[in-house]
């Protein structure tokens, strides 16, 4: 069917969206499924952290997980921060994944702050608690640079950017 990758920093609305997808397109009579980065972080990619490398292996392991529910006819969304520019070109050259790039700025990020991960990054230098590759902070988010949709979390409402998405993936999947 398809596989999508929705990327983007901590707290801008991955996981937010691709539910709010999931549950719209089910609705629908579409099987579909929601590979989360944080839940598979604890059982698939329970051995791998933060590095760089690590990164990578994660997003391969989730990017063929969905490229196989793909395959027996689900649409599968992987929402993962995802942030190297080439494994997500890898996926879509592999599995013709598509790129949607959940955008919002980080003083919204800070602001919001969840999860509390962008206070422990921003802690001064040598602070015990302090995060020290976090992405968008002090590690790299590298932006897509061929996103097939861009959604401003900040300026749309979750009603109008799910809207968005569910269109872009309805145009993807309806028969021509
Ligand atoms: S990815 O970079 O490999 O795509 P993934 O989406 O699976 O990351 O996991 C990100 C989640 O792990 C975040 O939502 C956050 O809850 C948690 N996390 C913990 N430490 C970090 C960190 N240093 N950088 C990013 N996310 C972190």
């Amino acid at each position: 069917m398809l596989s999508l990758q929705i990327t983007g920093l901590s707290g801008a609305g991955k996981t937010t969206l691709a539910q709010w997808v999931s549950c719209q397109l089910i609705k629908l009579d579409y099987p579909c499924i929601v590979i989360d980065g944080d839940s598979y972080r604890q059982t698939l990619c329970s051995d791998l952290g933060f590095s760089h490398a690590d990164r990578m292996e994660n997003i391969r392991r989730l990017g063929k997980l969905a490229n196989d529910y793909a395959q027996q006819g689900t649409i599968a969304i992987v929402a993962a921060i995802n942030p190297f520019e080439t494994v997500r070109r890898e996926l879509n050259s592999l599995y013709n994944t598509k790129t949607v790039w959940v955008d919002c700025p980080m003083d919204t990020l800070v602001a919001r702050d969840i999860k509390g991960l962008y206070r422990k990054a921003l802690l001064p230098d040598g602070h015990p608690d302090k995060i020290l590759n976090l992405t968008g902070v002090n590690d790299v988010y590298e932006k897509p640079l061929q996103a097939d949709l861009r959604l401003d979390t900040d300026l749309l409402t979750l009603d109008a950017a799910g809207r968005l998405l569910l269109n872009f993936i309805l145009a993807q999947v309806a028969p021509a």
